[in-house]
């Protein structure tokens, strides 16, 4: 971690009672899965957003774009939380008022101690008929697969069992609205925190990147970790540059050092 020690920041955790953590891709980049805009390694550095991630694509090629999302599935599977998802949990344990927002599709909050979290851009692993929100769909096993699915691999999407229709990613494609609850809880918690730390997104997709914006306007005060800068430096009283494993078990650390269970 360039700069010093975290030490403010680490006071204005300690001291904060209503909290709010925004992460996006760069919290999970540490545990191998890739963000989207870091160069060379970013997906839509490799990869076409307007042929994989919107539903016209999805209409053109379901094999092509089922097939993408099954192989980020398997890449996610067999990732593990790392230290930053760790930290995060920890926070929420101490600070009992803290909400998590999430612009991942991943489940790595989830399977670091964070339940709850709030995915506002869906989810990997909550497929949907196309046809019909109310029919349930379930996703295939790995066994189902023949082999393991690769980047470019067509897969065919399932059959709603319900009405035949064609099962789709339960994620947020370009052009859809975000979920309507989860971006409400979303704005509801922005408003009410005290204090708001952003981890490892661009800050550039909206409405999510409205959140740490709502919540500075809101007289919170806004704590950003990460490595390069971004266009939520301006509102963030404090820019810890590092990444979100190096950062924020130390952040978590400083704040709560000499007390008994960090
Ligand atoms: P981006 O790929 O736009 O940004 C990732 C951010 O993480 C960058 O600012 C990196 O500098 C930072 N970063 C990289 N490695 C890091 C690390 N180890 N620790 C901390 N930060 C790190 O990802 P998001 O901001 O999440 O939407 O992108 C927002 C949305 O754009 C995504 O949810 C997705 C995408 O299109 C949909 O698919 C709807």
């Amino acid at each position: 971690m360039k700069g010093a020690l975290p030490h403010r920041a680490a006071q204005l955790l300690r001291e904060a009672h209503r909290v709010v953590v925004l992460t996006g891709a760069g919290i999970s980049a540490e545990s191998g899965v890739p963000t989207f805009r870091d160069a060379l390694t970013g997906l839509w550095a490799r990869f076409d957003a307007q042929r994989l991630a919107t539903a016209e694509a999805f209409h053109a090629d379901p094999d092509l774009v089922w097939g993408w999302y099954e192989w980020r599935r398997t890449t996610v599977g067999r990732a593990e939380p790392n230290p930053g998802h760790v930290a995060i949990a920890t926070i929420q344990a101490r600070i009992p008022d803290t909400t998590v927002i999430t612009q991942n599709v991943d489940d790595l909050h989830e399977r670091s101690g964070t339940p709850a979290a709030i995915h506002l851009h869906g989810s990997l692993f909550t497929p949907r008929c196309v046809a019909a929100a109310a029919h349930p769909a379930t996703l295939p096993s790995p066994d189902d697969h023949a082999a393991p699915p690769d980047e470019g691999g067509r897969i065919p999407p399932p059959r709603c069992a319900s009405c035949g229709a064609l099962v789709r990613p339960g994620v947020v494609w370009f052009g859809e609205p975000l979920p309507e609850a989860a971006l409400t809880a979303a704005v509801e918690a922005a408003t009410a925190c005290d204090l708001l730390l952003t981890v490892g997104t661009s800050g550039t997709v909206y409405p999510a990147a409205e959140i740490p914006r709502i919540a500075a306007r809101s007289g919170a005060t806004v704590i950003q970790v990460n490595p390069e800068p971004t266009p939520l430096d301006r509102i963030a009283a404090v820019n810890l540059h590092g990444t979100a494993a190096q950062v924020l078990p130390t952040l978590v650390a400083t704040a709560w050092a000499g007390t008994d269970d960090t």
